[in-house]
């Protein structure tokens, strides 16, 4: 860790973040418009590599609406084959930078029925079905308890702040659970029946991880989902990575727009 943070500080100098960004699927776009220090993850010690189509793979450090912002452009998986430890490392370099508020975004599966490809929704919290956990292991105490609270990983203040700037740009927002699966396979039909009569509204493969570990050390969590297909149903069509990235790339201006304002009023 101090090896990271020594080599990020020495790119960035006195740039103290505040507010944290994780750019899911096809979300990527805000760190190329606002990019004042560009770091790729391979030159990070320690850090590793994103390997899916659509992730970039770097931090983006900028003044946003006078607010001292730090993005990954691109985010590690479960799936690719790294541990929870590793996929979770950055959300503490975060911590150490200084991040108080963690922003994180991801193309998701629609569970509930009311929802449409192209929605965004605000998680209001989640169902951790991964099969694991990233803080399993020795506890750094110095991060936070071994057995951390969990009632509130999203804050419904930053919800609010949310909920209120959705109305002011005129942009629908929807408020769900959020069920996370391992991946990389899609889920049967039967599990998105299941995952509905267990509460879930929206189904991926990520951000979970990350709000978990967040919240553990102190961070606070805003999550958001942009609905980028219908889950798995029986009598639905295939689904494919590429129809998660067309309808990301259509919902992306608004999605933008969203995250520019929060940054603003958070
Ligand atoms: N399931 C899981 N992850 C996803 C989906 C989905 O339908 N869409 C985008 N990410």
């Amino acid at each position: 860790m101090n090896e990271s943070i020594r080599f990020i500080n020495e790119k960035i100098g006195d740039f103290e973040p505040e507010i944290g960004i994780i750019l899911g699927s096809g979300l990527g776009e805000l760190a190329d418009e606002y990019c004042d220090i560009a770091i790729p993850y391979s030159e990070i010690p320690n850090f590793i590599q994103s390997t899916v189509k659509g992730h970039k793979g770097r931090l983006v450090f900028s003044n946003i609406h006078d607010k001292k912002v730090v993005m990954m452009q691109g985010r590690n998986h479960f799936y690719e084959g790294h541990t929870m430890q590793e996929i979770t490392y950055p959300v503490k370099v975060m911590k150490q930078l200084g991040v108080k508020k963690l922003i994180l975004t991801n193309a998701a599966g629609a569970v509930n029925e009311k929802y449409n490809p192209g929605d965004l929704m605000l998680i209001k919290d989640h169902i951790n079905f991964m099969g694991t956990n990233p803080l399993i292991g020795q506890n750094d105490e110095s991060l936070g308890e071994r057995f951390p609270d969990m009632t509130e990983i999203y804050k419904e203040d930053l919800i609010q702040v949310a909920e209120k700037c959705g109305n002011e740009l005129d942009i629908r927002l929807q408020k769900g659970v959020y069920f996370a699966n391992s991946g990389p396979s899609y889920e049967t039909p039967a599990e998105i029946h299941m995952a509905r009569i267990l509460g879930a509204d929206a189904v991926g493969m990520s951000t979970v991880p990350e709000a978990i570990v967040a919240n553990y050390c102190g961070i606070k969590v805003l999550g958001i989902s942009c609905i980028s297909n219908a889950a798995s149903s029986s009598g639905g069509s295939k689904l494919s990575h590429e129809e998660v990235i067309e309808t990301t790339n259509r919902a992306k201006t608004k999605f933008k727009q969203l995250i520019l304002k929060i940054i603003s009023e958070i």
